[in-house]
């Protein structure tokens, strides 16, 4: 085969315009499948925020009918970072020049499905203005999913073989409007129904792509495997397991040029991958100095970097800190926003034990890699965890995650109690705080212990999680949907 054409259809792709993990995956995969000699372009809405970039216009606009609507978009151009890998915007203004991606300060945007509806179908028509024709649609996450849909309608007049792959990177965002809105879509009622786009009567775009996509995946294989149990299905579970065959699940990878402690401007001190306790030690009295912690080098610090509401599971860290204040000699350092009552009771906690509690209630990220750079565990006690991609940061910069055993978490993180050559951290089962207190104080005991501690360490600086294996997968999932068009 000729050399294979994707096109990634996304609402974020990182730097250029991010929430989360989603623009992080959606701006460093192409590179790795570039890398492997695809020919990869993204297509992701012109946000307002995006309006400042230098762009290339194209000539021909597309426009798209939507139900009884016509919308027209302008196409435009840039350069992902200083790759030559084409990011497309679809401007709209009346859809896509807002203060947000998905939301604003009075909340989500009343029209997200209709914005869904024409991100993804002006997605498929994008080939008229531009002169080039994917083999393989690649979707992500609910606001892109309906791609998958508009792709099968249209299937039967292109006279290519084309299919579309639909990545799920949280399966907690679904994309639920009613049946008013599914009308918008313009698309037949044989699309609505159980194996379309509805759920207990409801639309739900992320299902209708679920049902539609030729292949699926998800960002981590215990991941994988949960999301087809009540437990973690998200009310999706019927659908996933009827989609198993064409289910899997690839780790996400991290971009190692951008996060490496090898060559960090961010950090005091280069972190040396074979032998990492100079610079961390460094890197920790700066971090204390920084945040106003007791300057000790013998107290373990223990770091947290996350958004904080229910997903991350910290209020069961918040349920334990005034036991582990009280009776054990350790460091905290938190960086994070989220549910206000988190961020306050955090706040809190820095107020009454300043040299040793520091919250940071916001986002930085510099101060972020000075944690990941300085402390010298890293808890991430998620209820749930698709991939994860802050304890793959914190295992490179030397931080030992303590993490419940979930998605990505339990495929990232060798424990310690498994006696492996390979442990580079802690990870516990039950989502309750007197869990996370046991799996805290066999980090103290390690602590203790320096050979071990070390040994971890280095082990977790060692643990490789680069996007070549994860590009490999991907090819062989495209190569996997469109065998699928022989049959
Ligand atoms: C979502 C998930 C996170 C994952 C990221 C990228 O943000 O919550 O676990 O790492 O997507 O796939």
């Amino acid at each position: 085969m000729s050399q294979m054409k994707i096109l990634f259809v996304s609402p974020e792709v990182s730097p250029l315009v991010r929430t989360g993990g989603l623009g992080d995956v959606v701006g460093s995969l192409p590179h790795a499948l570039k890398k492997e000699g695809l020919d990869v372009r993204i297509v992701c809405p012109l946000h307002q925020s995006c309006m400042r970039l230098t762009r290339a216009l194209y000539p021909k606009p597309i426009s798209i009918r939507l139900g009884k609507k016509t919308y027209s978009f302008s196409v435009s151009s840039t350069k992902l970072g200083d790759s030559d890998i084409l990011v497309y915007f679809l401007g709209n203004d009346s859809l896509f020049d807002r203060n947000g991606i998905y939301s604003n300060e009075s909340g989500n945007f009343q029209d997200n499905a209709l914005r869904a509806f024409a991100l993804s179908k002006a997605a498929i028509e994008l080939e008229k203005s531009i002169n080039w024709q994917p083999d393989i649609f690649h979707a992500h996450d609910w606001m892109a999913a309906p791609t998958c849909a508009f792709l099968n309608q249209k299937k039967k007049r292109l006279k290519r073989k084309v299919a579309s792959v639909l990545t799920i990177h949280n399966l907690e965002h679904q994309g639920i409007f009613s049946y008013d809105d599914f009308k918008d879509s313009g698309l037949p009622l044989s699309y609505w129904g159980i194996d379309g786009f509805e759920h207990n009567g409801a639309l739900n775009l992320l299902k209708g792509g679920i049902q539609h996509a030729d292949k699926l995946t998800t960002v981590s294989p215990t991941y994988a495997d949960e999301i087809k149990t009540t437990s973690f299905g998200q009310g999706l579970e019927k659908s996933l397991i009827y989609r198993a065959a064409d289910l899997i699940g690839i780790l996400n990878g991290i971009d190692e040029d951008a996060w490496d402690p090898e060559n960090d401007d961010a950090i005091l001190q280069k972190l040396t991958i074979d032998s990492p306790s100079k610079g961390k030690k460094a890197c920790k009295q700066a971090l204390q100095e920084e945040l106003g912690l007791n300057k000790v080098e013998n107290v373990p610090l223990y770091g947290v970097v996350s958004r904080l509401y229910q997903q991350k599971g910290l209020d069961l860290l918040l349920g334990i800190m005034p036991d582990l204040l009280l009776k054990k000699n350790c460091q905290f350092a938190i960086l994070g926003s989220g549910a206000p009552e988190e961020e306050n009771a955090f706040r809190q906690f820095a107020e009454n034990h300043p040299t040793q509690v520091a919250s940071y209630i916001g986002f930085d990220d510099g101060l972020a890699r000075r944690i990941f750079a300085g402390s010298d565990f890293f808890l991430m006690p998620s209820r749930f965890e698709p991939c994860g991609l802050s304890q793959q940061y914190a295992l490179r910069y030397g931080s030992i995650p303590i993490a419940r055993k979930t998605g990505g978490l339990a495929d990232t993180i060798t424990p310690v109690e498994s006696k492996s050559k390979l442990a580079n951290g802690f990870l516990f089962d039950r989502s309750h705080p007197q869990n996370l207190a046991e799996v805290i104080n066999k980090s103290l005991v390690l602590y203790q212990d320096q050979t071990a501690f070390f040994n971890t360490r280095k082990n977790a600086m060692h643990s490789s999680f680069s996007w070549g294996a994860a590009a490999q997968q991907y090819i062989n999932t495209y190569k996997w949907a469109l065998e699928k068009k022989d049959q």
